[in-house]
This record gives C-alpha cells, structure tokens and sequence, in this order.
C-alpha cells in the first residue's frame, strides 16, 4: 500500500515541475520599503494605497497578502513556537480559525473522496467541508460504533474531522477511539481544537495530548482567539502538508495576511506564563460545575464549556432573559447553532470569575433552577 502522504508529495512535486511552487519569504515593511532577508527595498507590492498605515504606528497593519507582501517576520517565530506546541513540523497562522478551518480541509479532499464530520462540528467544519469536492458524510456524535461503520465505505482517501472540546456540548471527542479508527481504516484525522487548545492536556496542549495520542492527528486546526486571548488561527502539521497550504489553500492565499501586531500579540500571550492561569481555569470549571450539579442540574460537561440544556426554544430564551434580569448574561443557544429541540444556555467558565462571583451566579441559578423547573 503506499504511504498516506504520497499524494500531497505528489502535488507538491507537480507545482515545482511547472515552476508555480511557492514559499513564504519574511520580510519587514517600514514606510516605502521592504526588507527582505536583510535587503532593504522598495515596495511596490503593497496594497496600502493611500499610504495610510503608518510605519510608525505601534498598530501597523501591512496590507497584502502573504505570499505577497505580508509575510511579516513576526510571523517565523508564532509559527515556529505553535509548531513546537503541537509537536509538528510546521504550522502555518490564518487570519481567523474559521478560514484555517477552510484551508484545511479544501486544499486535501478531492473528488472521489470521503470525509466523516461529526454531527456537531462547527459551522467553520461544515463550510470548510462544502468547499471540497467529496463526498462528506456526517457521523453520530462521539458514536464510535457509526463512524466505524461509515469509514467501511470504498473510497479513494478517506478523512475525519472533529473538534476536540466540542464547543456547544463541552464534552471531549473520543480521540483515543478516533485514533484508533483512523490507523485502522488509513484514515487522516484532522482536529479542531479551537476550545482544548492551551487548555486540555498537558501544559495545555489540547485535547489530544489529553488522551496521549497527539502523534495520530495529521492536522492540528486551532483559534488563536479563544484561550490563547489574541486573535487569529493556525493549522499545523508535517512540512508537506504546511508547502502545500501555502500553495494551493484558498483561504491563506487570497486574503490579507492576520495584522502583525496580532501575531505579536499571539506569541507574547503564548509565551506568557500560562500554565497558573491554565490550572487556576479548571479549578473554577470544577467549583462551577460542581455547584450546578449539587443543584440538580445535570451537566455533563467535562470542560470550561458548560450547556445547560434546557430543549424547548422558548423556556430557553426565557431562562435567559430572567438569568439578565438577574445580573448574568450566559448566551442562549438556538437552532440552527444546535439541533431543534436541544436548545441550552452555554455557559463559559474563564479566570475572570472570582469565587465571589461564581457563588453569586451560582445563587441566580438556583432560584431559576426551581422557576423554570429544570432542577
Ligand atoms: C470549534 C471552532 N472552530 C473554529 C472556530 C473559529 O475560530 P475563530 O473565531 O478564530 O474564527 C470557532 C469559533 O467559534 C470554533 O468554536
């Protein structure tokens, strides 16, 4: 059988035959010029027509795209560093988890093959899957059993995608059966782990790392904006899969490069000490959802994405509205964001809760606990 890979090896050594291989090059703009790899230059390549974005301005936006202009060096060392943190050889930074979700997925499924999408992946996911030619089919949430049943479907390639923390449900994808599932059936396994990255696992490495089966996930896709508190998102993965993202993936190519300030900021969030911050977030989640549970609610739960489901879209809205007219804003969560019928109030825990806070919504919750009659 040969190797999984062959074909992104394959493409990679098409584009370099036709001369249309592309590599990022960094480089530092300041006014009229660029420099690129120590050479100062003049800049005819940028997008900032009216010469608006100041060279002096901490908040410099550099216009243009990637493999253009606005490879900012800043971004080198981002990359390097969320690399090292997924354990891959590359990553690459999009302008937002949502587009790295796009480019994923679109530049490695084709026609005549087949991707297996959880039943509540993100809206980022199920777009990304509407991009590509494959055949896509959606399995039961976490059913092991179905999505085994469905990888036995002749296909040319076969993909599974997933989040990691499920951002609707809180609960885990079963990543040590996926693992399992994809080795067995040569499936990749692409990971959306926009809520477990710098959170779950060790040092926060995300949810992968939480089950120890981080070397089968062939693609890592993560949101810069969430724990990490910046803004942004980044896939990583092997140095053939990152080329050819950076050749032929849509959503990196065709737009304007994430502002470099923000990959600045990424890096001095990512570098920041996180780990007390980390270890402090599911101290609370636990004093939270202990508390709701004490309570009666039945929160299954098992991260800082707590839902209360509640079903019916009306008592949700409602149960909302009295928790505001309470002092708790907590978000609820309708169709088509979830199925009809499984209508909740998503509640995130974050370190900004005190205790003293969290005892107050706790008190809040009580009370419409009994009025709505859910506990
Ligand atoms: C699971 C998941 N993936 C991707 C995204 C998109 O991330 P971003 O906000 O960086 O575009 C989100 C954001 O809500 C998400 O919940």
């Amino acid at each position: 059988m040969k190797p999984r890979t062959d074909f992104v090896k394959d493409k990679l050594k098409h584009l370099k035959s036709a001369n249309l291989y592309r590599t990022l090059v960094y480089n530092k703009i300041s006014g009229p010029y660029i420099t690129i790899l120590g050479k100062k230059l003049v800049n005819l390549s940028s997008n900032d027509y009216l010469g608006l974005d100041s060279a002096h301005h901490p908040s410099q936006i550099q216009s243009s795209s990637r493999l253009i202009a606005g490879n900012d060096i800043s971004f080198e060392k981002l990359e390097k560093n969320l690399a090292r943190h997924k354990s891959k050889n590359f990553a690459l930074v999009f302008p937002t988890g949502y587009m790295a979700n796009l480019g994923a997925i679109s530049i490695l499924a084709q026609k005549n093959d087949l991707i297996l999408s959880d039943e509540l992946n993100h809206a980022s996911i199920i777009d990304a899957c509407k991009l590509t030619r494959a055949k896509k089919t959606v399995y039961k949430h976490n059913d092991m059993s179905d999505l085994e049943k469905k990888l036995q479907k002749k296909s040319q390639r076969k993909f599974v995608i997933t989040e990691g923390i499920f951002s609707m449900n809180g609960d885990y994808a079963r990543l040590d059966e996926i693992t399992k599932l994809c080795q067995k059936n040569n499936a990749f396994l692409l990971l959306d782990d926009a809520h477990g990255d710098f959170v779950a696992g060790r040092d926060g490495k995300g949810s992968a790392d939480h089950f120890r089966v981080s070397k089968n996930v062939d693609i890592y896709i993560s949101s810069l904006s969430k724990a990490l508190g910046a803004f942004g998102g980044y896939i990583a993965a092997s140095k053939e899969i990152i080329d050819l993202a950076v050749n032929t993936s849509r959503p990196f190519i065709y737009t304007s490069a994430l502002p470099s300030f923000l990959a600045e900021l990424a890096l001095e969030r990512f570098q920041s000490n996180r780990e007390k911050n980390r270890l402090e977030l599911w101290k609370k989640t636990r004093y939270l959802s202990d508390g709701l549970r004490s309570m009666g609610y039945s929160i299954e739960s098992q991260s800082q994405i707590i839902p209360i489901i509640i079903g019916d879209e009306k008592k949700t809205l409602e149960f909302g509205k009295y928790l505001r007219n309470n002092g708790i804003f907590a978000q609820p969560i309708r169709y088509p964001t979830v199925n009809l019928g499984s209508a909740r109030i998503r509640v995130s825990v974050t370190n900004w809760l005190t205790d003293d806070i969290i005892v107050q919504s706790l008190d809040v919750f009580e009370k419409a606990g009994r009025k709505f009659g859910i506990t």
